[in-house]
């Protein structure tokens, strides 16, 4: 559309002085005066940099600045005015005289002279740029020694990356980041550990190795005041460096969930163990077996599948050297499954890896694994014994009893020893008055300690608090609580 009004063509001005106050002394009177005819689009410093600028400014006047030393106003001549011919330049005095430049002396220059030079220098005409970028053969030797320099910068800084991952790559190899693997799960989780790990050490070395080395050889020089080069954003560098991290945290998704199915892979034949955790410990069912247990013994090389629920709160399965972790929920509608073959034998550690309570620090388990003999002689010595042979021993409730606090692990809470843990110890305990924390006190007996382990928050005893598992009983049978209670009363 035409609106009638011939467009402004804008004259775009680079200055060439190393001079901040001439430089910026020269640009504040052009924007004064001048805009929007004319702009200042940069400042450089160096026949390099304007040739750089050229480029990426595209300006139209170079207005050089005639009493710079560190300028060479010879060479911008024979550049821009005798060789490419195109683009307008001015040498600019600030002293009087002058050769082969025309120059201005600004003591006596009026601001008319500004709008002069303007008009001369095509401020009313339309400007063609026609500037041929130098190449390669045909540069000034500066310029040409200047790319064998970023050459060798290149190289340098290349070097001091690749050297900054080697170190790291050893270190990382000599220092244990990951307790031994133990089972056929942790394979593919320290798989993908490791390829993190080297992705990491490449992105780290190539930005700290190159920060490194900036820091060093790009330092400014004492009484230097100049701007850097002014860079324009680079499409292909942007392009880049989107498409390369997204392909690579596409391929870590890939491998990830590969992993992840591995994890999950299922043995026809597991053997199943039914994790349960309390505050603050755990118990180990093996139904097929009919063994409980508050240790966790599992024989090597075959597939153990864990039915993991809690009593009260939310727990978390977690062996470091088996890797896999998982939470143990409460409510029968959550249990969780793990799947974990060990496939070496040794002794590890169960921990909780969900904050749980106040003894969550303390909530650990031994895992046993044992070769498939030791395995099978454990299950001997623990399987319940054939209907009809009980009976054995000096008195069989008890005894059933010690085993079943055991395994119902009441003993993390309740010492045998009068020593005070979260609950009341059980030494002494059966017949005496005990004080409960509503200010009554009554006589332990029989009915209260049933209650108390059916019904664990509705008595509590003066200077404890309502902390055991309200389910924790749930799994016994009334037999099994007449036996626990058998035990309690011969603790003295
Ligand atoms: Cu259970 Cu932390």
């Amino acid at each position: 559309m035409n609106t009638g009004k011939k467009q402004v063509e804008r004259v775009r001005i680079l200055i060439a002085s190393s001079h901040p106050l001439f430089a910026e002394g020269l640009r504040s009177l052009l924007v004064k005066r001048r805009e929007p005819e004319a702009s200042v689009v940069g400042i450089v410093s160096t026949i390099e940099e304007a040739i750089a600028a050229l480029r990426t400014l595209n300006p139209d006047l170079i207005i050089v600045d005639y009493d710079d030393d560190r300028v060479n106003r010879d060479e911008f001549l024979a550049r821009f005015v005798e060789g490419e011919g195109r683009l307008r330049v001015v040498l600019l005095s600030l002293k009087e005289g002058g050769s082969e430049a025309i120059v201005y002396d600004r003591r006596s220059m009026a601001a008319s002279q500004i709008e002069d030079w303007l008009e001369t220098w095509g401020g009313s005409e339309t400007i063609t740029h026609e500037i041929s970028i130098p190449v390669e053969e045909s540069l000034p030797r500066s310029e040409v020694s200047k790319r064998r320099d970023n050459m060798r910068h290149f190289i340098a800084a290349g070097l001091v990356v690749i050297g900054l991952m080697v170190l790291l790559i050893l270190g990382n190899q000599r220092i244990a980041l990951l307790p031994i693997a133990a089972s056929r799960q942790a394979v593919p989780i320290d798989n993908l550990f490791r390829l993190q790990f080297m992705v990491i050490i490449f992105l780290f070395s190539l930005i700290v190795g190159l920060m490194i080395y900036s820091v060093i050889f790009f330092r400014r020089k004492a009484g230097d005041e100049t701007d850097g080069p002014h860079i324009e954003g680079s499409s292909t560098l942007e392009v880049a460096w989107t498409i390369v991290p997204l392909g690579i945290v596409l391929a870590i998704a890939v491998i990830g969930s590969q992993a992840l199915g591995r994890t999950l892979a299922a043995d026809p034949k597991p053997l199943r163990v039914n994790v349960i955790g309390s505050q603050w410990a755990w118990r180990f069912e093996y139904p097929e077996l009919g063994i409980l247990s508050t240790e966790m013994i599992l024989p090597v090389d075959k597939q153990a599948l864990l039915i993991l629920s809690s009593t009260d709160v939310i727990h978390s399965f977690w062996v470091p050297e088996f890797r896999v972790k998982q939470d143990a929920l409460p409510g029968d509608a959550f249990e969780r499954q793990l799947r974990i073959t060990p496939d070496e034998v040794g002794e590890y550690k169960l921990r909780c890896a969900e904050l749980c309570g106040r003894q969550h620090y303390s909530m650990e388990s031994p895992v046993k694994v044992l070769s498939q003999e030791e395995f099978d002689a454990w299950v001997q010595a623990n399987a319940p014994p054939p209907p009809g042979s009980e009976g054995e021993g000096a008195n069989p409730p008890v005894g059933r009893g010690d085993k079943l606090t055991q395994q119902f692990a009441c003993r993390s809470c309740h010492s045998v020893d009068g020593s005070a843990l979260v609950g009341p110890t059980w030494k002494g305990l059966y017949g005496t008055e005990e004080q409960l924390a509503n200010g009554t006190a009554i006589l332990v007996d029989d009915a209260y300690l049933y209650e108390s382990i059916r019904d664990p928050g509705v008595k509590i005893t003066a200077g404890f608090q309502d902390l055991m598992p309200h389910t924790i009983a749930k799994d016994m049978t009334d037999e099994q609580i007449a036996d626990v209670i058998e035990f309690i009363k011969s603790v003295k």
